[in-house]
């Protein structure tokens, strides 16, 4: 499945065999995508409460800020007391830093860096004890600036340092989408199915960015990913997810395609959502719209493989998606679906547990 490429935050046309590619670094000299990301409450100030929290950890301390943009990461890290902090940004945006940091009484701490972070030369700069970045892109990873960010933390970053977020991690979840389907019934008296299908078909083969109301999810979420930012190397980025995932609906309703999103989470332990159930964000989430409905009940098992592997174009991703004969797989023990085998082993595990719980009650009983 080709993937669309724009963040809305814009598109960001890597040409994939250069990281300094200069579409990419040009679409973020547009303002209008830092003022999407600045004005992202829950984004920015995920971060600066994150390092807000830990202030404790940044009083005194040498902070790199990998694609700085207009900085504000750089001076919410200045504001908790780091010593110095390096302002790292490939974009002309680097231009600007100085003067915002001026503008915040900051300007001893900042060291803008006007340069791709794979260019600097290790004799330029100290190790550094803690790096921040947001590079989070369309479903977490489209971008590719992870790779960026690894490679700081090889490169700059001292032992045992601290990696602002730490934890990334990708979900999905059965999802009905009426805009693609139930919409085009009746369009004022007029049904419309014939457009709902080209539509469909238009958007099929993509994963769309599209907010999905919580009242559209058909199961919990299944944890695809989970990259430790300490540790995650950039091959292992290659190739994401790819396993057997099964869910049970928790109601019925259609099942029209699968949703995305991503979560980040901090030293401090604070998380960065992007999940339907927590406020937007400008990521929304990402959709993967199937031509043609599913009916689906309450605790009926579904089941998928949905991997992510890199593209010739370092910065994208193709990503399969495969429809799997649940009721064919293992399920968790206990599962909560409507399969007889299910049921039957939940009914004994549950009677194992009553059986444990009356030994115990017994025992203490005797004492
Ligand atoms: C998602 S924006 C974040 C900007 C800013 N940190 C913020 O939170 O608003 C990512 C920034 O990283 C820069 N960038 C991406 N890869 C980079 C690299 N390898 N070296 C330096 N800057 C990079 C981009 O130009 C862009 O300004
Ligand atoms: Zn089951």
């Amino acid at each position: 499945m080709e993937n669309i490429s724009p963040k809305k935050r814009k598109t960001m046309n890597g040409n994939g065999t250069d990281s300094s590619s200069s579409a990419y670094f040009e679409a973020y000299e547009d303002l209008d995508v830092h003022r999407l990301m600045l004005d992202d409450k829950s984004r920015t100030l995920a971060y600066k409460n994150a390092i807000f929290n830990m202030k404790e950890h940044f009083a005194d301390k040498i902070v790199m800020d990998v694609g700085a943009g207009t900085g504000i990461l750089t001076i919410f890290c200045a504001q908790a007391g780091a010593k110095k902090v390096y302002a790292v940004e490939a974009s002309n945006l680097a231009n600007i830093i100085p003067q915002v940091a001026a503008e915040n009484n900051v300007v001893d701490k900042v060291q803008v860096i006007p340069k791709l972070a794979e260019d600097i030369n290790p004799c330029e700069i100290e190790k550094v004890d803690i790096i921040v970045s947001e590079w989070m892109g369309f479903y977490l990873i489209h971008e590719g600036m992870l790779d960026s960010v690894i490679f700081s933390r090889d490169n700059f970053l001292k032992e045992g340092g601290l990696m602002f977020p730490s934890v990334a991690k990708i979900y999905a979840a059965p999802c009905q989408f009426p805009c693609y389907n139930e919409l085009w019934n009746d369009v004022c008296g007029v049904s419309m199915k014939c457009v709902a299908e080209l539509y469909r078909n238009s958007k099929s083969l993509k994963v769309l960015p599209q907010l999905i109301p919580k009242e559209d999810i058909l199961a919990d979420e299944k944890l695809l990913v989970w990259l430790d930012l300490n540790t995650t190397t950039i091959e292992e980025l290659n190739r994401l997810g790819g396993q057997e995932s099964v869910m049970i609906c928790s109601k019925s309703g259609k099942y029209q395609g699968i949703g995305i999103w991503f979560d980040v989470e901090f030293p401090d332990g604070s998380i960065l959502s992007t999940s339907p159930q927590a406020d937007p964000t400008h990521w929304k989430q990402f959709v993967i719209v199937f031509p043609q409905t599913f009916e689906v009940e309450d605790k009926e098992p579904v089941a998928f493989t949905l991997e992510f592997c890199r593209s010739a174009d370092p910065r994208k991703y193709q990503i399969s998606f495969n429809m799997l004969d649940a009721l064919e797989l293992d399920h968790e023990i206990p599962c909560d679906c409507y399969m007889t085998k299910c049921i039957v082993t939940k009914a004994y595990i549950e009677s194992q547990k009553l059986t444990m719980d009356i030994d115990t009650g017994t025992e203490s009983m005797a004492c």
